[in-house]
This record gives C-alpha cells, structure tokens and sequence, in this order.
C-alpha cells in the first residue's frame, strides 16, 4: 500500500485528520513534525529560536526523503514542507498527495489557542496567515487532490479522503470492452 500524504497549511487539520484516517485504513500514522522532533531532541519552538528557520528546513527536508522510502503510511507533514520543491517531488513518488484547505479566519480560530508554532507565534498572526498563504499557494497547488476542510466534519474529511484513494487505486477499464 502506497502512501497517503497530507500537506497544508498550519491549522487545516492535517494531524486529527491524519490519524482518523491512519486509524481507519489500518495504516501507521506519522508525524513529519514529531520525527523531526524526536531526532533533535527539543521542541520545534526551540529549533527555530536556537537554530533557525533554515537549519529546521534542512532536518525536514531530511526526515521526508527517509519517510517516502516506507509504505503503508499516512504521512502528516508540517505546513511548510512544501516549499522545497525536493519534498514534494518524494512525497509523490511515495504515494498520493492531498491538500487540506481552510480559509484565513478559520485558521486563526483554529491556531489562535496554541503556541506551538514559531511562525504565529508573532504581533500580527492574522496578517502572517493572510502573506503565507497567498506565498505558498503555488506550492500547495501541485497536490493531486484539495480538500476544503472548513465546512466538514473530520468524518466527512476521511471519507472522501477514502474515495479519492480508492478512486485512483482502482484499475483502468480495458477500452476493448
Ligand atoms: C510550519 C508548520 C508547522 C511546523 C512548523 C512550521 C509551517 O506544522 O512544521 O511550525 O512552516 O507552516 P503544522 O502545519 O502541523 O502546524
């Protein structure tokens, strides 16, 4: 079984997703942030303060190229792993890649109770949603699915996680038929 990847912006439900899904796939769950975290031993917060944006991208970008080596994973990975083109060029060969959506207001309601995330950690969270997105988009654009998650339940989200799955499982009809 290939892998299910999602990608998406901090606050789109990536990490609930991910392991309803895992859960009901019977697939293992993992956490591109929480391998990233296990393998240095401190906090993402702490990476970014001590070591730098840049220094956290490299151990990201190292921690997608190991995951895409294994199957039968749905991979959640952090908000910003799509801005090297290298990880989304792994992510794709290792499985199918969705993008889970979600408008700028949802998202501050979303993240506004957690301080886990250095980048919103800032004066003005809501104009850093608003600049991020529209800077990321091209790259979540190169999903093979989107998901808008703003109006859904998280079954409503698995389930046509499922059907896209299974839609591009499903063999091709033979056209002699
Ligand atoms: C980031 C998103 C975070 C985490 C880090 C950077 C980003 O993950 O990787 O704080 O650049 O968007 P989540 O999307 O799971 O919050």
């Amino acid at each position: 079984m290939k892998n299910i990847v999602l990608i998406g912006f901090m606050g789109t439900g990536k990490t609930t997703i991910a392991i309803e899904l895992a859960h009901r796939l019977n697939m293992r769950y993992v956490s591109t942030d929480g391998l990233i975290e296990k393998k240095e031993k401190r906090t993402i917060n702490e990476i970014f303060t001590k070591s730098g944006e840049g220094y956290f991208r490299d151990v990201e970008s190292a921690v997608i190229r190991d995951v895409a080596c294994m199957e039968g994973q749905v991979i959640d990975t952090g908000g910003g792993a799509v801005i090297r083109d290298e990880n989304i060029a792994y992510m794709k060969s290792s499985g199918i890649v969705i993008c889970l959506a979600a408008n700028d207001e949802t998202i501050m309601e979303r993240t506004k109770k957690y301080k886990h995330r250095p980048l919103l950690n800032v004066e003005d969270p809501k104009r850093k949603i608003r600049d991020l997105i529209a800077k990321r988009a091209p790259f979540y654009a190169k999903a093979d699915h989107t998901l808008d998650t703003g109006a859904l339940t998280v079954r409503q989200v698995v389930e046509k996680i499922i059907e896209l799955v299974n839609a591009t499982n499903k063999p091709k009809e033979d056209p002699k038929q």
